[in-house]
């Protein structure tokens, strides 16, 4: 028996690892704008406060970004998940009748964002992110659903089977995966504690699902922690090539230089003084945090900055002259100076400063002190855009420079990168940079 039962979990965990990657090899933003035009007339001003409160927490939840496929219509599904044994399809969840969710009532609807089952009675994919939204209170989900039947325009567009081969196409084993993985869902429907940090922990953990990205994923593909554990939740996860980094406190690679203000400033606006989004971080930015309230951002850095070092270290990098006068003086004549020097300077500067809230700063940045070099090999193979947001209507972009350094230079250049100015992050190697350049292609 023990044996069938280890055997039934570990194909539920092969399956479980279909949607695998999920990690979320996705085709790029489809920033959307959400239709706000009214789609039915509210009978009553509660049901409008309701719908209105509603499409709210869509945004809080980045509900748009998975649910619409590039230049498709909003929430008609469709989007392209990648993983190793085939393609996932997002699916429609507009209030059509035949092809969307419109004769979903409320429990079928409750059933699938939070308990990760479908109508049908099949489990769905964790690709959609019902693990966060388990925390989701009863109250909101109520809201949500106000939304999608009455706020969204109806799109009758039918959805794509996975192109998942048998035996792996079987959904029974994510059953099981449901059941080792996800949570209880929250039943207590009481108000939030008025408590910013209570706030903004209910928005990262839930809607906001920050962990799905930013949490490392364990042996079953399970976020390693779905709340605070002082050690692996949100300390960093790999996703779509990109490192979602460490957002602890630890000082390197952490949160703990940064203010309140600088993270309520990156996620209104896509940057700050000193860093830019790029990745991932850019198109959640553009769909879901800029069109969130001040109130709701504060409260989630709030709640970040009480979260403790993964590492539990406190050590904090300072500023270093020497690779600044050896660029000026020339007197640092190596591969990976001379590379950044050509490539690099003009924007980022000798000194690795950058220009305030244009080009980010290299010199004692959280992005380039990780451990894990995913992102800043990533960025220099294809460049990036900052996002154009609301709060700050500008963009800058950096060029991707594949076709022009080979991975040797791309290493060289970034383990100085990592060495200079102060920095203190360990080598990137020729391996390295040949696999996200693979991957990434
Ligand atoms: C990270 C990507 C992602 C996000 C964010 C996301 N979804 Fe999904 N969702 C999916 C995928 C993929 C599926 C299909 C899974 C499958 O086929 O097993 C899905 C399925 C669903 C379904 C089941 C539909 C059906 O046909 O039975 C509903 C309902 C749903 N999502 C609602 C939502 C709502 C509401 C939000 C925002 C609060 C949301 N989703 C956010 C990826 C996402
Ligand atoms: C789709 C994946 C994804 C989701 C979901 C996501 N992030 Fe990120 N995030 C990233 C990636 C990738 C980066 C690294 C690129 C960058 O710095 O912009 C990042 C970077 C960041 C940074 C910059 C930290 C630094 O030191 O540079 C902050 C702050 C952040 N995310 C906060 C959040 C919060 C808060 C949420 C939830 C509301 C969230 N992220 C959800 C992918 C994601
Ligand atoms: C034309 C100006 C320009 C050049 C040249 C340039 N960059 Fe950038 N760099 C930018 C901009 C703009 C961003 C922000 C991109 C984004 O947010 O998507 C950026 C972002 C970065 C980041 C992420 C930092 C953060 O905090 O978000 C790194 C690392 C980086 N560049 C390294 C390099 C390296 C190494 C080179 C040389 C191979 C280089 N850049 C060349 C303009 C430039």
């Amino acid at each position: 028996m023990k044996r069938i039962a280890t055997t039934v979990l570990s194909s539920a965990l092969f399956a479980g690892a279909a949607w695998a990657t999920f990690a979320f090899a996705q085709e790029p933003a489809s920033a959307a704008a959400v239709d706000t035009s009214i789609v039915k007339p509210a009978s009553t001003a509660a049901d409008e406060v309701q719908i209105e409160k509603g499409r709210y927490l869509a945004v809080a939840g980045d509900c748009i970004a998975c649910h619409t496929s590039k230049g498709g219509k909003p929430f008609a599904g469709g989007l392209t998940i990648d993983s190793p044994i085939g393609k996932i399809y997002s699916t429609n969840i507009t209030p059509d009748k035949e092809t969307g969710i419109g004769d979903y009532t409320f429990e079928d609807f409750d059933n699938a964002v939070r308990h990760g089952i479908a109508k049908s009675g099949v489990s769905l994919y964790p690709a959609m992110p019902y693990a966060s939204y388990a925390k989701v209170k009863p109250s909101d989900i109520r809201a949500l659903y106000a939304y999608f039947m009455n706020g969204v325009r109806p799109v009758s567009q039918a959805n794509k089977a996975a192109d998942i081969r048998w035996p792996l196409s079987m959904r029974w084993p994510l059953r099981f995966w449901r059941m080792a993985f996800a949570p209880d869902v929250a039943t207590n429907d009481s108000p939030i504690a008025a408590d910013p940090v209570a706030r903004g922990r209910y928005l990262v953990e839930g809607l906001g699902h920050c962990s799905a990205c930013h949490t490392p994923r364990g042996f079953g593909l399970q976020e390693q922690a779905l709340t605070n554990d002082g050690k692996a939740f949100l300390s960093g996860g790999v996703i779509d090539g990109y490192l979602a980094k460490n957002l602890r406190g630890d000082r390197k690679d952490g949160l703990a230089s940064w203010t309140e203000a600088d993270i309520v400033a990156f996620l209104k606006s896509g940057r700050t003084a000193h860093s830019a989004a790029f990745g991932g971080m850019a198109e959640v930015v553009l769909d879901s945090t800029q069109h969130m309230t001040d109130a709701d951002l504060q409260a989630i850095a709030a709640y970040l900055k009480t979260l403790t070092p993964a590492d539990g270290s406190t050590k904090a990098l300072t500023a270093d002259a020497a690779a600044y006068r050896a660029l000026r003086t020339g007197s640092d004549r190596s591969n990976g100076a001379l590379t950044f020097l050509d490539n690099c300077a003009a924007c980022h500067r000798t000194g690795g400063s950058g220009y305030d809230r244009t080009f980010p700063t290299l010199a004692l940045s959280t992005v380039v002190n990780t451990e894990d070099p995913t992102s800043l090999i990533h960025i220099v193979l294809k460049g990036g855009e900052v996002p154009w947001t609301k709060a700050a209507p500008t963009h800058y972009a950096m060029p991707g420079f594949d076709w022009r350094l080979n991975d040797r230079d791309i290493a060289d250049l970034l383990t100085f990168v990592r060495s200079s100015w102060g920095n203190h992050a360990p080598a990137v190697t020729e391996s390295q940079v040949a696999k996200v350049r693979t991957a990434v292609k």
